[in-house]
């Protein structure tokens, strides 16, 4: 039975179709077969799936819902939204950059290659890139990087050249190197081990990129006090800018509003639902946490 099931299903959809009344958002419900699932440093793992090609229609900041596992006997499977951190058309992968730490990774850090993961999306409004960009700004830290990782991809298929500024505590979990470096953009690593990420430091590597004119557009992921500071610098020379919001969610739909965050839009206070209305948006709407 388990071989049947798995000729039948593996790879395949079990249903596509459009997302709320976005006629050019449309997801699907895929059974990936997991290629590989390994430990890149000591606190992250990378999960990485084989697609029916709808899925590969997603884009950078763009989310899959993954169906977790039961880490243990309980046999409690639930649903994670977690953002993609590598569209491989070529190979028909996705790719998942994870840290174990909740239940829902710990059932994932079970699987195995060869082993079935069903996997719904792509969800959500990823980033976008303005044709008059010639330069961008990427600034994350921690797992945020993860999220930005597929910007590099963005960008060079676009032609735009990228500066990208990883925060991390120390230089062995500094993440996305690797990808940044191989679509050709310039990166910096800032830590904390030797104070180099503290805001002082870093808004001094941003203020030289806008004088160099090497910032059309900033972007950015997972630090308040990043996101604080790229804001004061887009104001004051006005460089536009996007953020990809880290939030608990539930159904991944907008179904649940357990994902609602306060907005500025045009002076007015409003609340949104970052799975379906983001997670990336406006970096200047954004409201810091
Ligand atoms: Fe349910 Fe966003 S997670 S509405």
């Amino acid at each position: 039975m388990t071989q049947a099931k798995t000729d039948h299903y593996t790879n395949s959809a079990l249903k596509i179709g459009q997302v709320d009344n976005y006629p050019d958002r449309v997801a699907g419900e895929f059974i990936s077969k997991v290629v590989s699932n390994d430990s890149v440093n000591g606190e992250y793992k990378l999960i990485v799936v084989e697609v029916h090609e709808a899925a590969l229609r997603a884009y950078a900041g763009q989310m899959f819902h993954l169906l977790c596992p039961s880490p243990d006997s309980s046999e409690v499977w639930m649903r994670r939204p977690m953002s993609i951190y590598r569209i491989n058309r070529d190979a028909r992968q996705l790719e998942f950059l994870y840290k174990v730490e909740g239940r829902g990774t710990r059932g994932i850090a079970t699987l195995n290659a060869g082993d079935e993961f069903n996997i719904a999306g792509p969800l959500g409004h990823g980033f976008t890139l303005d044709p008059q960009w010639k330069n961008i700004v990427v600034l994350g830290r921690g797992v945020g990087l993860a999220t930005l990782a597929p910007l590099s991809q963005l960008a060079a298929d676009n032609g735009v050249g990228v500066t990208a500024i990883l925060s991390a505590r120390s230089p062995d979990v500094v993440m996305s190197r690797d990808l940044f470096e191989a679509c050709g953009a310039k990166v910096v690593t800032v830590v904390d081990t030797d104070n180099s990420s503290e805001v002082g430091n870093v808004e001094k590597i941003l203020a030289g990129l806008i004088a160099e004119k090497k910032a059309d557009a900033f972007f950015t992921c997972g630090s308040e006090r990043l996101l604080k500071l790229m804001q004061r610098l887009g104001r004051e020379h006005n460089v536009p800018g996007q953020v990809a919001m880290e939030q608990i969610m539930v159904c991944g739909i907008g179904a649940c509003y357990v994902c609602m965050r306060t907005f500025e839009v045009n002076g007015e206070k409003v609340l949104k639902r970052v799975c379906r209305d983001g997670p990336v948006f406006n970096m200047q709407e954004a409201v810091a946490w």
